[in-house]
């Protein structure tokens, strides 16, 4: 199969690229750095140089694939710093997510793709109704901080358009919080240097639960939605939420740094906001059984609690490639 893999060169395209070579499908993959052709035609892609807010760039390039099935990978979160201001460090992300979404779509169906794969985020958007986890029907946070509503409008923007499109098929992809080789909780990272380093403290009551995902995990899945093509929304999350009290403290512990520190709330909000406080103390996991029953996806990581002593560097993603069906 054709597939044009916008972001192909990110946490998720890069371990996404081999996986469908190596099924046999002929990826085009789309960066806006030149210098970056080169790694893409290594990995078996043909590259495609285009920006993704530039509208009349990425209808030649895909014009030009010709694809079956167009992926939408693109973000732009690596220089992110401040959970104070949320909205502002995502503000590129959200143009990518909107204006960004609306471009790629546009080109798919002129070019006469069948179906579009998009990436969407389960988590701090999770309506914080207490306990249960949160499946793809619940509503999201319609209260959340001030400091979050343009990144949740623009996910909301980017799921419509791409479930509503007339004439393909949308897939909505709703990753929770990455980890392993090129994320920022992967060896190297910004957030595993942190907590190397004894910054990245436990504020208020730690009992946010987070559901995360290895990044090879999301691949996999990923390549499991651009094979099946199955319309609607998926959580793709491992099998164990867990409250940032329990998961920092085992983080700690994997990559052997001291245990966090533990700051009351009040600190935590001047430090990293209402959004991060949030985070920290509220969030609400996610449920995978829509993905496991209808993609018949499993994680290999069924749990971070492995991912993490096993999955940070980079050494493991060769396992990962092999646990992946031809297509
Ligand atoms: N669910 C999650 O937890 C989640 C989701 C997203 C990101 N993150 C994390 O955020 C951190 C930074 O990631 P990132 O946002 O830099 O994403 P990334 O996944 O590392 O890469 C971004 C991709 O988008 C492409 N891109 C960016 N701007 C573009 C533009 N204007 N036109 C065309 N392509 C463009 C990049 O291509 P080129 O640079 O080659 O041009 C690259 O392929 C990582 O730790 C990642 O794991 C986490």
């Amino acid at each position: 199969m054709r597939i044009f893999l916008a972001g192909a060169t990110g946490a998720i395209g890069k371990r996404l690229v081999p996986m469908l070579v190596s099924a046999g499908h002929q990826v085009v993959g789309m960066t806006h750095t030149p210098a970056n052709a080169g790694a893409l035609r290594a990995a078996g892609a043909e590259p495609a140089v285009a920006d993704a807010l530039d509208r009349e760039g990425v209808r030649q390039a895909v014009l030009r694939a010709g694809p079956a099935i167009v992926v939408h990978q693109v973000t732009a979160l690596g220089k992110m710093r401040n959970l104070k201001h949320w909205d502002q460090e995502f503000a590129l992300t959200n143009r990518l997510r909107t204006e960004g979404t609306g471009y790629l779509l546009d080109a798919a169906r002129a070019a006469g793709a069948r179906c579009f794969v998009a990436q969407s985020y389960t988590g701090w958007m999770n309506a914080r109704t207490g306990g249960r986890l949160t499946n793809e029907e619940d509503p999201l946070d319609a209260n959340l901080p001030r400091a979050m509503t343009s990144t949740r409008d623009a996910i909301v923007q980017l799921e419509r358009t791409v479930l509503g499109a007339a004439g393909i098929t949308g897939v909505v992809l709703r990753y929770g919080s990455f980890y392993g080789p090129g994320t920022s909780l992967g060896e190297g990272g910004d957030f595993l240097e942190m907590v190397r380093q004894r910054r990245f403290p436990i504020f208020g009551s730690g009992a946010g639960v987070w559901s995360f995902l290895h990044v090879d995990d999301a691949a996999h899945a990923t390549q499991l939605a651009i094979e099946q093509a199955p319309p609607g929304i998926f959580n793709i999350v491992d099998d164990d939420p867990a409250e940032v009290s329990t998961w920092l403290p085992e983080l700690a512990r994997a990559i052997g740094a001291k245990p966090p520190f533990h700051l009351p709330a009040w600190v935590g909000r001047l430090a990293i906001g209402d959004a991060g406080l949030l985070m920290m103390t509220e969030e609400q996991g996610s449920s995978n059984a829509k993905a496991k029953r209808v993609l018949g996806w499993q994680p290999r990581y069924a749990s971070w609690r492995e991912g993490f002593r096993r999955g940070l560097a980079g050494e493991q993603s060769g396992v990962g490639l092999l646990a992946c069906p031809k297509a």
